[in-house]
């Protein structure tokens, strides 16, 4: 074991990382860890997997990864066997073991808008209780621009008495992956993005990714530099994905195509304009803006776009129940007699997450309209809020689909564009409404009498 990974010139370091002689813990094995986990492994390191849920360590340790990450379960069971990987919830221990930290656990949103770092406190302390000399800390996580520089420096300094970037290096190296996709992010398709609270920091953790990471690493000058740059890419969609609803809104009302204004639009090499859709989910881009926005408010700076757009975006699954009562009014639907079924629960398609998804803001509200509500996701087979809602989740679209009045789609998932739409509108009650929430459908042959309404979608 080599637990003077700051100290080594950068040939040295990468060696040692190829030959197997640098351990990295890895703190919070979920989405964005077992992932991470496996790419470092897959470079030549031992891993640690830390972890404060035990059913999870124990699960690991009995060679079960609960992951849908393409490839994960894999190779966790094979590095598990070759011995190069363990599942702990011993985090100071850990700590003390591993030369390399790597902290991916959750950062959220409070419900007063603001950052909650409770879980990355709790981790950054337990890594400082067992930090040694030449040691490397990276925060993955995504945190207010400034956290790892100051919060996250003062917890590892105080619980370890040693100093940052003199005794032991610290970075910020925000992790970029897309669910779904995770590994092959991690291993091949971004550059990792480093910045340290010193050029030792930074230069050594950047020597490391840059086995691990085949496309290389991006340097920043700073931690908060790194932090900043991925929030400003969620920030960067969430705005965009703003001006696409309210671009489609105004489509609606001209009676044009919202698609097809942005193919030819698009077609100017300045004009990248976004998708519009039900709602923006998961644990990044409706976080983000908050993030940025508390630490703008912190020195008396103004983001009204970045607020304004995330409203927008917020209003979105109202929009489109919206959608569904209007067209329901309009073709003769009584709502409170009717059964309405959601199309998708995960917050985009292709993966089962769903976390933050505007469909259960959807849900919820037909549910208060409807006679009868179900959801159907061809990912997801049980899900807790939807049971805690009293809603049903069915097992196919044709049980969603039959006797329904209303259907609104709210995922994209693949499985539903392959949908023979005409098909199954046969089995709604006359007069329908399906509502296509995230532009799956360039053209639909529906039964007569079953209404076609859409984000973005004219007459
Ligand atoms: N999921 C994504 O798409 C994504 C993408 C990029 C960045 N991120 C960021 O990565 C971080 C992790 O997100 P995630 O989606 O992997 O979270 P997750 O909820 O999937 O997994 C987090 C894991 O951390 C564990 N944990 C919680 N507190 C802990 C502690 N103190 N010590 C050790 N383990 C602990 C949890 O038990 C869980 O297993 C967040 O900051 C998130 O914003 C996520």
């Amino acid at each position: 074991m080599c637990s003077v990974v700051l100290e080594l010139p950068a040939e040295q370091l990468r060696e040692r990382l190829r030959r197997g002689e640098i351990t990295v813990a890895v703190y919070g094995l979920g989405h964005v860890g077992l992932p991470l986990a496996v790419a470092w492994m897959e470079a030549g390191a031992r891993v640690i997997g830390v972890d404060i849920d035990e059913e999870k360590v124990k699960a690991l340790n009995r060679g079960e990864t609960p992951t849908e990450e393409p490839g994960v379960a894999q190779a966790i069971k094979q590095f598990r066997a070759a011995g190069v990987f363990e599942a702990t919830t011993d985090t100071v221990g850990a700590s003390r073991d591993a030369d390399v930290k790597l902290v991916a656990v959750p950062t959220l949103l409070g419900e007063d808008k603001r950052f909650d770092g409770a879980a990355l406190l709790r981790a950054l302390r337990d890594v400082g209780r067992g930090l040694k000399r030449g040691d490397l800390v990276a925060v993955e996580c995504s945190v207010p621009p400034g956290f790892t520089e100051t919060t996250g420096r003062a917890v590892l300094e105080a619980e370890s008495g040693l100093e940052a970037e003199a005794d032991f290096g610290l970075c910020a190296s925000p992790e970029r992956i897309y669910v779904g996709r995770a590994l092959e992010d991690i291993r091949r398709r971004y550059p990792k993005v480093v910045g340290g609270v010193g050029e030792r920091s930074t230069e050594a953790l950047a020597t490391l990714y840059e086995v691990v990471a085949e496309r290389g690493v991006v340097k920043m000058s700073s931690a908060t530099a790194a932090e900043a740059s991925k929030l400003f890419e969620g920030v960067y969609r969430d705005v965009n994905i703003a001006l696409a609803n309210e671009l489609a809104k105004l489509c609606q009302a001209i009676s044009v195509d919202y698609m097809e204004v942005r193919e030819a639009a698009n077609s100017q090499p300045f004009c990248h304009l976004h998708i519009p859709g039900c709602g923006v989910g998961g644990v990044c881009i409706p976080y983000y803006p908050y993030f940025v926005a508390e630490a703008a408010s912190k020195r008396d700076v103004d983001l009204p776009l970045i607020l304004t757009a995330r409203k927008i975006n917020e209003d979105m699954p109202r929009y489109a129940v919206d959608l569904a009562v209007k067209a329901a009014e309009e073709v003769g639907i009584d709502l409170g007699r009717c059964k309405v079924a959601v199309m998708g629960l995960a917050f985009r398609g292709g993966t089962s997450d769903a976390r933050n998804s505007p469909a259960y803001e959807i849900a919820r509200c037909l549910q208060r309209l409807a006679a009868s509500i179900v959801v159907h996701d061809p990912l997801i087979r049980r899900d807790e809020r939807l049971q805690r809602m009293s809603i049903p989740l069915v097992s196919s679209p044709s049980e969603a689909f039959k006797d329904a009045s209303v259907v609104v789609f709210a995922t994209d998932h693949d499985e539903y564009r392959r949908l023979d739409l005409g098909r199954l509108a046969e089995q709604l009650t006359r007069p329908a409404v399906i509502v296509d929430g995230r532009s799956l459908f360039r053209s639909v042959d529906l039964p007569p009498g079953v209404r076609y309404v859409g984000v973005g979608k004219g007459a």
